[in-house]
């Protein structure tokens, strides 16, 4: 029996990183978080002075780049090890998020990758988060979701992540980014961001946290 894949797709602010981290520790799953694979590689990419519009270099780069995520045993966050550094904090910033956008839209960029991904899928399970986990990396997972909120609300969500890491940002140059950011996921033409075939789809605007979880919880156990 092939091992279970619960796929969490949507847009930026979402909630996808909360509520794909909640539920794989509920079923017990493994967890991949496909965004911060893509940051990692923007960010690489960024360290190395490479031209994020020179594709053959970014893919040389998501070929070699070394991405760890280190779970501390305190059971604190999940930390990422980019090339031997812990980038955990850079990586949550708008530039890195930008950058790797822009990477994500190059087909060898996304293929490199392709393998990296699929070998989370590990015993006794896997939630995978992301834009393309139940339309192309794991298409063959049997649980799909896809959340999504409204861009203001998404904007105020990651505005308050923000803040409490300590940076200074502004809720109006946010959202002017997240809507930027989406509207290239979407409309790329390779992996664009939409609801798998089949997948249940979630709008989390008005909807508290744990009410989310609940709901995913019930599409991979029904009953
Ligand atoms: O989810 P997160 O905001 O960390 O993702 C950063 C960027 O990486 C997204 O805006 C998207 O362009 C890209 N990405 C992707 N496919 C995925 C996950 C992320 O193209 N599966």
């Amino acid at each position: 029996k092939p091992v279970p894949v619960l796929t969490i797709d949507g847009p930026s602010g979402s909630g996808k990183g909360t509520i794909s981290r909640a539920v794989a520790d509920a079923l017990g799953w493994h967890l991949l978080d496909s965004g911060a694979i893509y940051r990692a590689v923007g960010y690489a990419a960024g360290m190395a002075g490479i031209d994020l519009s020179d594709a053959a270099a970014v893919t040389r780069c998501a070929e070699t780049t070394k991405i760890v995520f280190r779970d501390p045993k305190d059971g604190g966050e999940t930390r990422v090890v980019v090339n031997g550094h812990d980038a955990t904090d850079e990586l949550r910033t708008e530039t890195c998020g930008a950058a790797a956008s822009a990477i994500a839209a190059i087909p060898a960029v996304r293929a490199a990758l392709f393998d990296k991904q699929r070998a989370f899928r590990r015993s006794p399970g896997l939630v995978a988060d992301g834009r393309d986990m139940g339309t192309v990396v794991f298409s063959d997972a049997e649980h799909k979701i896809f959340l999504t909120a409204s861009a203001e609300e998404r904007a105020r969500r990651r505005y308050k992540q923000l803040k409490e890491k300590g940076l200074t940002v502004t809720l109006s140059s946010l959202l002017r980014e997240i809507e930027a950011r989406d509207e290239r996921d979407a409309t790329r033409k390779v992996a664009p961001l939409k609801p798998a075939a089949g997948a249940v789809v979630i709008d989390s605007t008005a909807i508290p946290i744990d009410q989310v979880i609940a709901r995913v919880l019930a599409v991979v156990r029904p009953g």
